[in-house]
């Protein structure tokens, strides 16, 4: 990713973005010989937000940042499409709240990314150089480029196809993502699961020909503001095809090697943790497999024995990631967190029932929490909706056979499952269902298409909520 930095000063030559919070006060920032206030404050003052001028020496983009931060980043956006060409330099200079800046970067280096990897050609960079012209708290600045860069690492991976991002390879960026922080990274391998008897995960694997891992990423600073661990849980499903139940209807398997998006969101929200030092203890735990048919794929009316003893009939081999999770959630009782939150492309109920726009929260932590979550979804705009966690729902999970079943009724789906991973957590636990918001056909925005990155920022955003001793 292109990082900004910091300078006083600025070429004139150059290409610049101005802003300000106020149309009429493009005259503290801008030279009259440029263009007069007067037309700029005109074209500026009602529903436009934006004014962009390519006079091929130089190309500069008048702005206008509002009070709503998701505003700026959508601006962010629009200047960083309007440029064109390769290696610009370009200088943002502005006029106005610091804040509202940031979110104008984020939305600015956001749009950046796109997933060129398999173009047989290479494209060049748009951008060579960015100069923020301020004075700004280089920390703040760190904090963004830090949380941006984690966000499009996410989406990096989860537009990695399963051909090149086997679960051993997935094992692999983790640690390469975490190399040089303080972060340490475990890796334990199929023969290590085994031993563990971890059954969900390694059920789910018997159809496959690449070996599951199980990675642990520990994060503990020197002075961390809880003495229990904080565990974050990510699906890490490589490639879902439904295993011997097949996904059914046409084309529902192009997109599931999208199916390790909660690893992805988890794994970057631990880097962005990391990165800017927040004082917390943490513990990212990382199932991954892909699901497979295969000679000796799981099967349903299987029994599982999971990683805490608990027995599991297996009903559909789709419903794998509760399989995958539950083990981890229960490794993660060893550490008695203060709170457990997993994220998960977990069902097409989530997507059915409230779209792309947000992700489904539930669980039983303590009602605090989930009010810091979605505040935290409202300013990070990586929205959430809390759904009700009644026992009721718990009820259809239950087997004739074993302790539980893998799937529920044919309603609110969603749920049912998080009341299945419920039982295996002692902890107080949030459970979210990022199957929605993980992934974008039609990108808006700072948006690319493919993986977006959700839950990254809505996470950090969260954990530093946390770390501010808010909840
Ligand atoms: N990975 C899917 C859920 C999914 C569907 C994510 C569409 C993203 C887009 C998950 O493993 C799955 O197949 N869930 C089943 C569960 C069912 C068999 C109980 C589902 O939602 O249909
Ligand atoms: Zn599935
Ligand atoms: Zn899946």
């Amino acid at each position: 990713m292109i990082r900004a930095v910091l300078n006083t000063t600025h070429n004139t030559d150059e290409n610049i973005v101005y802003l300000v919070e106020n149309a009429e006060k493009f005259n503290n920032i801008v030279s009259e010989k440029k263009i007069s206030f007067k037309s700029l404050s005109n074209k500026l003052k009602d529903k436009e937000d934006a004014h962009f001028v390519n006079d091929l020496s130089n190309q500069i983009f008048y702005g206008v940042l509002n009070e709503d931060l998701e505003k700026c980043r959508r601006l962010g956006s629009k200047a960083q499409k309007s440029f064109s060409g390769e290696n610009l330099n370009i200088s943002i200079k502005f006029d106005g709240n610091e804040e509202k800046v940031l979110a104008f970067l984020e939305g600015f280096l956001m749009s950046t990314y796109d997933f060129r990897k398999y173009f047989s050609e290479e494209k060049k960079s748009k951008i060579g150089q960015l100069t923020l012209i301020s004075d700004l708290d280089a920390k703040k600045l760190e904090e963004t480029q830090n949380t941006v860069e984690a966000a499009l690492w996410t989406r990096e991976m989860v537009n990695e196809p399963v051909s090149y991002l086997n679960a051993p390879k997935l094992a692999k960026e983790i640690e390469a993502l975490f190399s040089n922080t303080s972060a340490k990274v475990e890796v334990f391998e199929k023969a290590k699961i085994e031993s563990l008897k971890m059954g969900g995960l390694l059920a789910v694997n018997k159809g496959s020909i690449d070996p599951p891992t199980f990675t642990i990423i520990e994060y503990k600073p020197a002075s961390p503001i809880n003495s229990k661990p904080i565990v974050l849980v990510g699906k890490g499903v490589v490639y879902d095809t439904g295993g011997l139940s097949l996904k059914p209807t046409p084309n529902s398997m192009d997109l599931m090697k999208s199916d390790m998006g909660g690893a992805a969101m988890m794994c970057g929200t631990t880097a962005a943790v990391v990165k800017n030092n927040l004082p917390l203890h943490i513990i990212t735990l990382i199932p991954a497999t892909d699901n497979r048919p295969g000679g000796n794929a799981y099967a349903p009316g299987d029994v599982i024995k999971m990683y805490n003893g608990k027995t599991v009939e297996v009903l559909n081999t789709d419903a794998e990631g509760r399989m995958i999770l539950a083990d981890a959630l229960s490794y993660g009782d060893k550490f008695e967190p203060m709170l457990v939150i997993d994220a998960a492309t977990l069902t097409g109920a989530a997507i059915r029932a409230i779209g792309t726009y947000a992700s489904c929260i539930m669980g039983n932590a303590d009602e605090k929490y989930f009010d810091l979550l979605e505040e935290s979804g409202k300013e990070t705009f990586e929205r959430t909706v809390k759904l009700p966690f009644w026992e009721e729902y718990g009820e259809e999970m239950k087997s004739k056979i074993a302790d539980l079943k893998n799937i529920g009724g044919p309603y609110a789906g969603m749920i049912s499952a998080g009341k299945f991973l419920e039982h295996f957590t002692t902890s107080p636990y949030i459970h979210i269902d990022i199957a929605g918001p993980s992934f974008t056909q039609s990108p808006k925005n700072y948006e690319s298409y493919g993986g977006t990155g959700y839950g990254v920022r809505l996470l950090y955003n969260f954990l530093k909520k946390v770390a501010n001793g808010k909840a």
